[in-house]
């Protein structure tokens, strides 16, 4: 094949470390007239546009993007293809929210045709909003899967997805059995993990919709082949917390119900953690678990605020997740824009580089993707976004203000949407333009 060789100019910056462990200026690399260079979907150069262009051939082909801002794509650790048309459901907390929208929603994808459908609209929103990597849910029908992974698979995105465990406390309609669940899973793991840049999550929806046959299962799964990841909830939801505990009297709490079917590990992704205390914490980041933050869904279903100085204290694994249904938006800019008043809520401050970090290689280190994806390192994959600092009048004239690129960071944090992204690419193809 012969060799594909592409440069972008523009201001370029990305994460390199987490601001929590070597402080805010040494967790990241800015470029004000950057340039970076793909070579056959992967990153083979970053640097300074003036030092790196004498080192390039004269006929290389460089796209110039004036008035932008380069960065890693986005990663969306938690959210769920069959909650798309059920996003912004009114007035209930997650319980009833479950049994009134989301389960009659998740119940369409029976139908493969229609998975096909909103699998489709799904990865264009997905692309739209700079997220080029999610962990997600699929609804307890293999087709939903199938259909997900066949769309991703067309853009070669770098993608992660499972169908839902679910065999007990939910309607007839949409539980499967233990045994079911367990070959389902083994099919779709054989037909799809590992397959290009796609990967296979064991995914118990929760504990309260999983028989202990069911967990053991999932348990058995994840030791039969290398590599695979484990996504459920934990500790959203104060009732459903309660409900755990009449539901396994045996265990410790509900992270305990978790470890106690060996569902915890270093490819983990356990959604919103809530109501984790100390103890789960140290236990989490000891099995080199991760916890996925959702705070638009936090805040819409009014589950409550998530304690991220606590998971930092025990140096445990934090992703950025839209959760959407529950959550109320693609853009993880918008999910930073809601994570910075959870954290004012509570007297914290959330910076803007911890914020980037947070939405690129923090997302990266909690699902073990940190050599592929998360930053513009040279050897990582060419997916990456053109953020447009004139999206819209307002962020126009507010950013002709900002006197630095922090500053710069948190304005289109607070301002941006999906209007903000003006191009996506993922393993270097252009994949979304607005
Ligand atoms: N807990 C169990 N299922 C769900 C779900 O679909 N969304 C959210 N936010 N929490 C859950
Ligand atoms: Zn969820």
């Amino acid at each position: 094949m012969p060799l594909t060789r592409k440069a972008y100019r523009a201001a370029i910056l990305h994460s390199i470390a987490d601001p929590a462990e070597v402080g805010i200026e040494a967790s990241y690399e800015y470029f004000e007239d950057g340039l970076l260079v793909v070579d056959n979907g992967q990153i083979s150069a970053l640097g300074h546009a003036s030092e790196l262009l004498a080192s390039l051939p004269a006929d290389i082909e460089i796209t110039h993007y004036q008035d932008a801002l380069i960065t890693p794509g986005f990663i969306d650790t938690h959210i769920h293809l069959p909650q798309t048309g059920m996003i912004g459901a009114y007035g209930e907390q997650l319980l009833d929210w479950l049994n009134t929208y989301t389960f009659p929603c998740e119940s369409q994808f029976a139908d493969a045709t229609h998975a096909e459908q909103v699998a489709e609209i799904f990865i264009k929103e997905l692309l739209r909003n700079g997220t080029t990597t999610a962990l997600v849910f699929g609804s307890v029908h293999p087709q939903s899967v199938d259909a997900f992974f066949e769309a991703a698979q067309k853009l070669d995105l770098r993608m992660i997805a499972g169908k839902v465990m679910m065999d007990r406390n939910a309607p007839d309609y949409l539980t499967d059995t233990a045994e079911s669940s367990y070959l389902e899973s083994k099919a779709l793991i054989e037909r799809w993990h590992g397959k290009g840049r796609l990967h296979y999550a064991v995914t118990p929806r929760f504990a309260p919709t999983s028989t202990p046959e069911q967990l053991t299962l999932a348990g058995q799964l994840l030791g039969e082949y290398p590599d695979l990841y484990m996504q459920t909830h934990i500790s959203e939801n104060l009732q459903e917390i309660e409900w755990v505990k009449e539901l396994f009297p045996e265990r410790k709490g509900y992270l305990d119900v978790y470890d106690h079917y060996q569902l915890l590990g270093e490819r983990s992704v356990f959604a919103h953690g809530v109501h984790l205390c100390d103890d789960e914490c140290a236990r989490l980041a000891q099995t080199g678990s991760a916890v996925a933050f959702c705070p638009t869904s936090n805040l819409f279903l009014g589950s409550g605020l998530f304690n991220l100085p606590m998971a930092e204290k025990h140096k445990l694994n934090v992703g950025l997740g839209t959760d959407v249904g529950g959550g109320t938006s693609f853009s993880l800019l918008q999910t930073l824009n809601e994570a910075y008043k959870v954290m004012q809520l509570q007297g914290a401050r959330l910076s803007p580089l911890k914020s980037l970090y947070l939405a690129t290689l923090g997302g990266a280190r909690a699902l073990r993707l940190e050599e592929r994806i998360g930053t513009l390192q040279p050897g990582t994959d060419a997916d990456f976004l053109v953020l447009d600092y004139n999206a819209t009048p307002l962020l126009s004239y507010r950013l002709k203000q900002s006197k630095s690129i922090a500053e710069t960071l948190f304005v289109l944090m607070t301002l941006g949407d999906d209007r903000t992204v003006a191009q996506t690419y993922a393993a270097g193809n252009l994949v979304h333009q607005r």
